[in-house]
């Protein structure tokens, strides 16, 4: 399955209520948009290695809107415990905006554990927790780097 072809990803990535993520950042530089559309395919990538079968459809929703909170977290007036609460405001935006069935909502609450101790209940939401977790690292670990390049070229200058 082509993600970026697959009638989910374009209608909710096309959507003008999504295109608000690409506004927000994330970690470092990524965006909410650019971290939600790597989480969905690295769950895809995820669920073929470790031969988990999963509804891609479903994986593909639940992961470009786990993180779909609406604001900028790097603010200071934004809800507190962002760590915590994040995933069931998401749960809850995006079933306003989307419609989520108890399934898609219960996975996108989940994917903050072990943080928010809510247990993964299906195999998209296990996914999802691990898929997050993979791509979060690997963008941090990435926005170090690029700091340490500056620093390096803004000492050679
Ligand atoms: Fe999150
Ligand atoms: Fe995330």
């Amino acid at each position: 399955m082509v993600m970026e072809k697959s009638k989910v990803f374009r209608d909710i990535t096309e959507s003008k209520e999504y295109q608000r993520t690409r506004n927000l950042r994330q970690h470092g530089n990524v965006t909410v948009f650019e971290h939600s559309v790597y989480v969905a395919s690295t769950s895809l990538k995820i669920s073929k290695k470790l031969h988990i079968k999963v509804d891609e459809d479903v994986m593909i929703k639940c992961a470009l809107l786990h993180d779909y909170f609406l604001y900028d977290w790097h603010d200071k007036d934004h809800p507190k415990l962002h760590g915590f609460r994040h995933a069931s405001i998401a749960a809850e935006n995006a079933d306003r905006d989307f419609g989520l069935t108890k399934k898609e909502y219960k996975a996108i609450r989940s994917h903050m554990f072990p943080l928010n101790l809510r247990l993964p209940s299906s195999r998209e939401a296990l996914v999802l927790t691990l898929a997050d977790k993979y791509c979060a690292a690997s963008e941090t670990i990435k926005t170090r780097k690029n700091r340490r390049v500056m620093k390096r070229k803004a000492a050679k200058a």
